[in-house]
């Protein structure tokens, strides 16, 4: 198996290791839960950190930290107290932008800010709007960014291995599309980027009132996303969804004009049958590192070496911007056009498809389209 060195794709960071003599940075984490837990032991883990402070709403979670490092109920108390060079966003994603305004006022040099970046697209916008203003590095952890197997099967598509990419078919058990699916999501973009989704069309079902990582979500939706290039997205996620074949209760399907590749997140292995070759199954070597850890120690580079890495960032608030017209388009009964920001709703009518056609009632004729 190889790896890219091609510096504007994705799929082809890797973290350096020229660095070890720098200062460690100084970091802190808001938010100690799942996701905070993952960057606390990159931290500890990384030999570019020294981590200094920890602060959750939650006494209880804040137990095992204090007081080996500074803890706080309020990330404001815990900005001031510490002053960390990299602050690691952990929280639900409504709380995100304050958080991430309040380290960048400090300021902060770099940031890691989990997915997804904000409940809404403006929110994940104004994040990395306001750091790129004041120069400072963003990194989001999509761990798919983070492994050698998804990684390579976003160069090989990239270069053209299927052939002309089709249609990526995403099906995801015990998740939702702003949580789990928005990974599926920037994995997709990662594929097709540059090219822009033009138009998202969803249904969702929402009868048990299912609430995930502070947010409302669906108990099945099913997600289609359609690039100017017509290359389509198509995801199916929910609650119990059965996912044939499937070891990880998820399972990517790549499929292009000369071949397919089956993927199933979180594996590092992926199959691949293109070119008139039979299926077979390639395994990524290990990075040795967690995908926390992978995108912590990226950040450090991008500090030691003054630069801006915007592709994970970018997609992410692109794949943000999906799920955004996801549940839009669920509440609007429409299909949103991209960029969302000029899309207008059409007026609400009782139009009811499946109905007999009554001949009368306006409408447009669909045999003279
Ligand atoms: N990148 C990944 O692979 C990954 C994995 C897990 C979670 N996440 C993300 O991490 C974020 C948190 O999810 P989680 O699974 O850790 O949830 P969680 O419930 O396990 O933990 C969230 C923690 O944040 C604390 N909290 C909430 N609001 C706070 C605030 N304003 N100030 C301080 N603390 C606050 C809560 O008390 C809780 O301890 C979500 O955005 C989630 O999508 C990402």
């Amino acid at each position: 198996m190889t790896t890219t060195t091609e510096t504007n794709d994705p799929a082809a960071r890797r973290p350096s290791v020229a660095h070890r003599t720098t200062p460690r940075l100084r970091a802190a984490v808001v938010g100690a839960g799942t996701g905070g837990s993952l960057s606390i032991t990159a931290l500890r883990n990384s030999a570019r950190y020294e981590l200094v402070g920890v602060a959750d709403l939650r006494p209880e979670a804040l137990e095992t930290y204090a007081p080996a490092v500074a803890t706080a109920l309020d990330h404001r108390d815990l900005l001031s107290s510490v002053a960390p060079d990299v602050l690691c966003i952990s929280t639900y994603a409504p709380t995100h932008e304050a958080i991430a305004a309040a380290a960048i006022d400090l300021p902060v040099r770099g940031l890691l800010v989990e997915k997804p970046l904000s409940d809404t697209t403006a929110g994940g916008r104004a994040i990395l709007a306001l750091a790129r203003e004041r120069g400072i590095p963003v990194v989001v952890p999509h761990g798919l960014m983070a492994m050698t197997g998804p990684r390579e099967v976003v160069r090989r598509v990239r270069e053209g291995d299927l052939g002309e990419l089709r249609l990526v078919e995403i099906e995801c058990a015990d998740w939702d599309v702003i949580n789990a699916g928005i990974h599926w999501l920037q994995f997709f973009l990662a594929l097709v980027h540059p090219e822009p989704v033009v138009s998202v069309l969803a249904a969702c079902d929402t009868s048990t009132r299912t609430f995930r990582d502070g947010m409302q979500v669906e108990t099945e939706a099913t997600v289609v996303a359609r690039c100017r290039n017509g290359t389509r997205m198509i995801m199916n996620t929910g609650d119990h969804l059965p996912v044939a074949g499937s070891r990880t209760g998820a399972v990517i399907r790549i499929v292009g004009t000369d071949g397919l590749i089956e993927y199933a997140p979180w594996e590092n292995e992926y199959a691949i049958a293109a070119a008139g070759a039979p299926r077979s199954v390639v395994t990524g070597a290990p990075l040795g590192v967690s995908g926390h850890q992978y995108h912590l120690d990226h950040l450090a580079d991008l500090l030691a070496t003054n630069t801006v890495d915007d592709v994970v960032p970018a997609t992410s608030l692109a794949a943000l911007e999906v799920v955004e017209a996801a549940y839009l388009s669920h509440r609007e009964r429409a299909a949103v056009s991209l960029p969302l920001e000029h899309f207008v709703a059409p007026e609400r009518s009782g139009w009811d498809p499946g109905a007999p056609y009554a001949g009368v009632g306006g409408g447009r004729d669909g045999r003279r389209l």
